[in-house]
Order: structure tokens, then C-alpha cells, then sequence
């Protein structure tokens, strides 16, 4: 397959076969995504592989809780319609205990970018490091790592309804210098969806 036959071929994969890939494969993945291009070449962004199943299971009684909270919210008040949503985007959320790789992608401290030289040297007011170019990161390093997986046979996911339902996953992952922007899960898919619609490229692309 040619690169764009594999990023068109990539789909959203939810349900999975239970064989565990080859584990080499997690570095051949993370090897592609630290290709991707950064601020100033900071590197801002931690993956992490949620392998213990104690952990798993403590995300899950946390993403069970948040549920039930946003759910008790909506009965108070009568909003019907928010609940379905809820439990749909439930479901959009849940699968990921069952893939045989799960990853939180989330953005790290690193050096001092041009927003905050800015800062130090009294040119802006901004006090805060500004966020964008650092997510932005995190959105590169994720397609790097889904097109080598698509690649390899791999289906993935990429999750942030669970950022949600469980406000404090660093906590319970006790990871103290990680901001969680996403869950990726991956594994050999069990399930063929069909490519949803794309907007034309007519439609994407202005020339001003
Ligand atoms: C930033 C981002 C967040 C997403 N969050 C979720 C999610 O929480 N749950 C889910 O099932 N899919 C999620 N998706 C997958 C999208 O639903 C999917 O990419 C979209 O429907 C297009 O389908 P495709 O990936 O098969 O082309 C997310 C995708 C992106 C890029």
C-alpha cells in the first residue's frame, strides 16, 4: 500500500480480537511518533501504556462514577435527551478496557517556548505558556502513530469522551507532570466499518 491507500484504509476501531500484537511493535509506533515536527523542537508529549489492571480498574470505577454523577445531574433536571447523550458517548468511551493496548497521550513539561520567552522578557502579559502549539503536538504524534498502525494491520481509536467522565486521570494514574489530552487504543481489529463521509476538498480548501 502506498501512504495514501494506508491513511484512507485507517478506520476507528472499537472492537477488537483478543490477541495482543507483537509487543516491539509499541516502540515502532512511538519510533514514528517522535518523528513528528514540534515547537522549537521541545518534544512536549509523554504516551504511556496503561499495562496494570489494577490501574485499568480504578479508571474504570472512576469513568462509572463520572457517569452516574453527569446522569444524577441531568435527572435533577428533567433533560431527558443529555441522558441518551451521555450513554452514548458511554459506550464511545467504555471500549477502550477491552482493546489489548491502551495509551494515554498527553503533553509534558519542557523548556521554555517563544510564548514564554515573551513573557520573561516583559513583552506580553500572557503568564501561562500557551497550550495550542503543545496539543497541536500531541495531534501530530497521534497521526504518525495511527498511520504506522494502519500500516502494520493495526486497528486504533483515538478517545476523548473519557476525559469526560473521569476529571482526574493524572491522579489515579499518579502521573504528576502529564496534562491527558487522549486515550489511543490499538489491537487487530475485529470489526469492518465503513468510511464515514468526508467534506470534499473544494469544501476544506479556500484559496484567498
Ligand atoms: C480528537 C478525537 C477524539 C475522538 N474521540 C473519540 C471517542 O471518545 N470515542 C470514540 O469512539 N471515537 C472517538 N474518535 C474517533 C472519531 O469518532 C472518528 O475518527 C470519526 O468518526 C471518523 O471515523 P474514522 O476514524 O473511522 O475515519 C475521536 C477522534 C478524534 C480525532
Amino acid at each position: 500500500m502506498d501512504f495514501k491507500e494506508i491513511i484512507a484504509s485507517r478506520r476507528s476501531i472499537r472492537k477488537y480480537k483478543p490477541e495482543n500484537p507483537p509487543e516491539e511493535w509499541v516502540e515502532e509506533l512511538v519510533d514514528c511518533a517522535r518523528q513528528a515536527p514540534s515547537p522549537s523542537n521541545r518534544q512536549p508529549v509523554g504516551i504511556v501504556k496503561i499495562e496494570s489492571e489494577e490501574r485499568k480498574n480504578a479508571l474504570h470505577e472512576a469513568m462509572v462514577k463520572g457517569r452516574d454523577e453527569l446522569l444524577d445531574a441531568c435527572e435533577k433536571q428533567g433533560n431527558k435527551k443529555m441522558k441518551n447523550r451521555i450513554n452514548v458517548y458511554y459506550r464511545y468511551a467504555d471500549f477502550m478496557f477491552s482493546a489489548p493496548w491502551l495509551f494515554l497521550l498527553g503533553t509534558v513539561s519542557s523548556k521554555p517556548g517563544f510564548a514564554e520567552h515573551l513573557k520573561q522578557a516583559g513583552l506580553t502579559e500572557d503568564g501561562n505558556q500557551e497550550q495550542a502549539p503543545d496539543d497541536i503536538t500531541v495531534g501530530l504524534y497521534l497521526g504518525n502513530m495511527l498511520s504506522k498502525a494502519a500500516e502494520l494491520g493495526l486497528g486504533t481509536c483515538v478517545l476523548t469522551a473519557p476525559m469526560k467522565f473521569i476529571p482526574n486521570i493524572s491522579e489515579i494514574l499518579g502521573l504528576s507532570d502529564m496534562q491527558p489530552k487522549c486515550f489511543l487504543t490499538a489491537g487487530y481489529p475485529d470489526e469492518d466499518p465503513k468510511m464515514p463521509t468526508r467534506k470534499p476538498v473544494e469544501e476544506i480548501l479556500e484559496r484567498i
